[in-house]
């Protein structure tokens, strides 16, 4: 059987810290299962010399990491990356700081890891690249005469051609694509955007199922939804209320309703919104004061760009603003922490929570929403109230389904999910959780590792992970 190699940005070097980013979540279970490589940036900057890539192995894992120079750094990470692809894939033009020199950097950092990744390479070995940092990537290997089978999955939204186009030398970047012999995306909407730009962009025709014939190259275009592991997080849920850190928190409620959020510190997540909207619920509906603990779990992100720094500002000025309008001696109606918690915690937390409130502006999938769902006690269960803009809508589609910017909206749906009976609280988790079970992160990977296998068509075409017609 062939070996796996899983490149990505970030690595999730098994250390014991807690860390929040979707990706890592998700390809971790992977991995574990085939074994296998997981190439990437070691999250280390250096001022020296570029040192050779360092492995560590474990459970049948080899972790193989690259430290970035300090330009490569600013150039690709905090630059290209992060100030540019990820604003604008997210539909933010307004936030895109697009410069010359980051753009190299970008390029150049894509050589470095393929320059770095070839050593480690094996002929037959199936090379799985994740992520908007490293789009070019198998454009790189290919130069270097690799012939491997490439897959790429972006876990994060692709936006119409109209918003792709004002990226500047997007002709350069999303063609490069066509490298991959499979690209794969959260959904339906993401995969005919991409379609739409090579359409209308690049002049290509789809050639038979979903398939796209660049330069010669056939390049498979998929949607594979990611997932959770439903099942394990639940028991995971139903052990980590036992623990001692869940009921400090929950006694400390003192009987009151807990509302929760978890979200990196990204302006993508839509917090300030959310907070504005709590606000709002708050001068709607008195009753509930002193009844309800909203708590937000929002770790650091990516400080040193300033977007960043200023969402942070945003968010600490409308905590207290809350907390200082409404609160009582006795009552802190918004908890807002900033330290990363352990998936145990946050399992735990998910469960004592009557309301899950995900409400991001644009999300890829956002697995926050799916671990909230899978944590609830199924006879008693919380209700997630959720962004239609987040991927995870398509398939919780019992959730509330809010617009994120109507605060008055969401500020109704926090007050009807408080309210709401038990007997429709189960029935919309039952339909919820069954969406989960359909499409388990186990499938996930699976499903796209075995589309990548298969010659390009005829495809079939499950339910939940389809290959897009
Ligand atoms: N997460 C975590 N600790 C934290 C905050 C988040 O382990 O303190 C995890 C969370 O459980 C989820 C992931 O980070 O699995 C965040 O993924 P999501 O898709 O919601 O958003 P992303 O951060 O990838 O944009
Ligand atoms: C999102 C992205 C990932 C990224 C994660 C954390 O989940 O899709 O690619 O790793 O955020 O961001 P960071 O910049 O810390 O890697």
């Amino acid at each position: 059987m062939s070996r796996l190699v899983i490149v990505s940005n970030r690595v999730g070097i098994p250390d014991g810290s807690a860390r929040a980013g979707g990706l890592e979540v998700a390809i971790r279970p992977a991995l574990k299962k085939s074994g296998g490589v997981w190439f990437g940036w070691s999250g280390k900057v250096s001022d020296k010399a570029p040192k050779p890539a360092t492995t560590v192995v474990k459970d049948d894992v080899s972790y193989v990491t690259v430290d970035l120079q300090k330009d490569d750094y600013e150039e690709f990470y905090n630059g290209f990356a992060n100030r540019v692809l990820w604003p604008i894939l997210h539909y933010r033009l307004d936030l895109a700081e697009f410069t010359r020199r980051d753009l190299g950097g970008y390029f150049r950092v894509n050589e470095f890891f393929a320059a770095n990744l070839e050593k480690v390479l094996e002929p037959d070995d199936i090379i799985w690249v994740h992520d908007y940092h490293l789009m070019p990537l198998a454009q790189a290997l290919r130069a270097r005469g690799h012939k491997n089978k490439i897959g790429f999955f972006i876990h994060i939204p692709f936006p119409p051609p109209e918003i792709l186009t004002a990226l500047p030398n997007h002709e350069r970047l999303i063609p490069a694509l066509g490298n991959y012999d499979l690209v794969g995306f959260q959904t339906d909407t993401d995969a005919n955007n991409f379609s739409r730009y090579l359409a209308t962009e690049v002049g290509l025709k789809s050639v038979g199922q979903d398939c796209f014939d660049y330069d010669g190259r056939v390049t498979q275009v998929g949607v594979f939804p990611v997932g959770v592991e439903t099942e394990a997080f639940a028991k995971l849920a139903r052990r980590a209320v036992e623990t001692p850190f869940v009921r400090d928190v929950f006694q400390s409620l003192s009987n009151r309703a807990m509302i929760i959020g978890v979200d990196r510190l990204d302006y993508s997540k839509g917090i300030p919104d959310r907070m504005n909207a709590f606000e709002r619920f708050l001068m709607n509906f008195p009753d509930w004061h002193n009844n309800v603990t909203y708590l937000q779990i929002t770790p650091r992100s990516r400080s040193d760009i300033q977007e960043y720094a200023d969402i942070a500002k945003q968010v600490g000025e409308a905590v207290g603003r809350i907390n200082g309008n409404f609160g009582e001696a006795s009552w802190t109606p918004v908890r807002y922490i900033n330290k990363a918690h352990s998936r145990t915690a946050l399992a735990g937390l998910y469960r004592v929570s009557r309301v899950g409130l995900v409400t991001p502006l644009r999300d890829g999938m956002n697995l926050v929403a799916k671990e909230y769902v899978a944590a609830q006690d199924a006879d008693d269960p919380g209700v997630l109230v959720l962004s239609r803009f987040a991927g995870a809508a398509r398939e919780c589609t019992a959730a509330l389904l809010v617009n994120p910017y109507d605060q008055e909206g969401v500020a109704t749906a926090i007050h009807r999910a408080l309210s709401m009976s038990l007997e429709e609280r189960r029935q919309r988790h039952a339909v919820n959780y069954r969406a989960l079970m359909r499409n388990d992160l186990s499938q996930w990977a699976e499903h796209f590792l075995d589309t990548l296998a298969a010659p390009p068509q005829p495809m079939r075409m499950p339910v939940r992970a389809s290959v897009r017609r």
